[in-house]
């Protein structure tokens, strides 16, 4: 990997860290992430939609959760029959997670994914707006550690923003390199990171040269979902 990019991963880290106390405002739709009451009803209808997906595939056994931020899908996922490891590199994020959780079935680990060396083999594996984040020079291999760890006959459902303008920030400035975004939080300190989008049919063909069969489909506007399992 390049040093640029170890570099950006470090100040993705820095920036999430930072944002923990305003992160929530992003998946809620609120301050400068507001769009009007039709846009945050589509965005709740759409959000429900990939929960009951989650739901319907009914995880249990040893779950892990990577970039489990601030718990909005820990707390899901901790309230199937099993035992959770949540994993962010972000105290400041782990902290809000264990006060919303509050479960003994979730285990915490601080680190960074890409230098994370797992100890157990997991049944499910869970990620939301975290694929979008890993840059494409650690993508094979971010999914070669995941085939390593995910159980036979185990499933990886993911969930991540369609390409869409409105699922981010109003003052979030775009500009025509879609792998890195520079991000700013309400005090107007501003960050680089990497922002890879994926539709659901190019995600599909990315995985299966991998060694993996995906099963993506997006939401009306803004997110696209789904699972992966071991082709072989
Ligand atoms: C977009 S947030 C998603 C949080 C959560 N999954 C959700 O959907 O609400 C990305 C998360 O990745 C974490 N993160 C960023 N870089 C990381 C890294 N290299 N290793 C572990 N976690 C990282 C951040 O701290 C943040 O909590």
């Amino acid at each position: 990997m390049s040093d640029a990019d170890q570099a950006l991963i470090e100040e993705q880290i820095r920036y999430y860290r930072n944002r923990a106390p305003e992160y929530d405002e992003w998946f809620n739709r609120q301050g400068r992430h507001d769009h009007g009451p039709v846009h945050t009803h589509l965005w709740r209808q759409e959000i429900n939609e990939v929960r009951d997906a989650l739901d319907a595939l009914g995880p249990t056994g040893r779950m892990l959760e990577l970039a489990c931020g601030t718990g909005l899908w820990t707390c899901q996922l901790a309230r199937y029959d099993g035992v959770l490891t949540a994993v962010d590199a972000s105290r400041e994020v782990l902290l809000r997670n264990r006060a919303r959780v509050r479960s003994d079935a979730v285990r915490y680990v601080q680190r960074d994914i890409f230098r994370w060396e797992p100890d157990e083999i997991y049944d499910f594996i869970f990620f939301g707006f975290w694929l979008s984040h890993v840059p494409p020079s650690r993508f094979d291999a971010f999914w070669e550690r995941l085939r390593q760890v995910v159980a036979p006959g185990g499933t990886v459902f993911l969930v991540d923003n369609r390409d869409c303008r409105e699922s981010s920030t109003r003052n979030r400035p775009l500009d025509g390199d879609r792998m890195t975004e520079r991000r700013v939080l309400n005090d107007g300190r501003t960050f680089e990171i990497v922002k890879v989008f994926w539709d659901a049919a190019r995600l599909n063909r990315r995985l299966e040269p991998l060694g993996w069969r995906g099963d993506f489909r997006v939401s009306e506007h803004f997110f696209v979902y789904g699972t992966a399992s071991r082709a072989r």
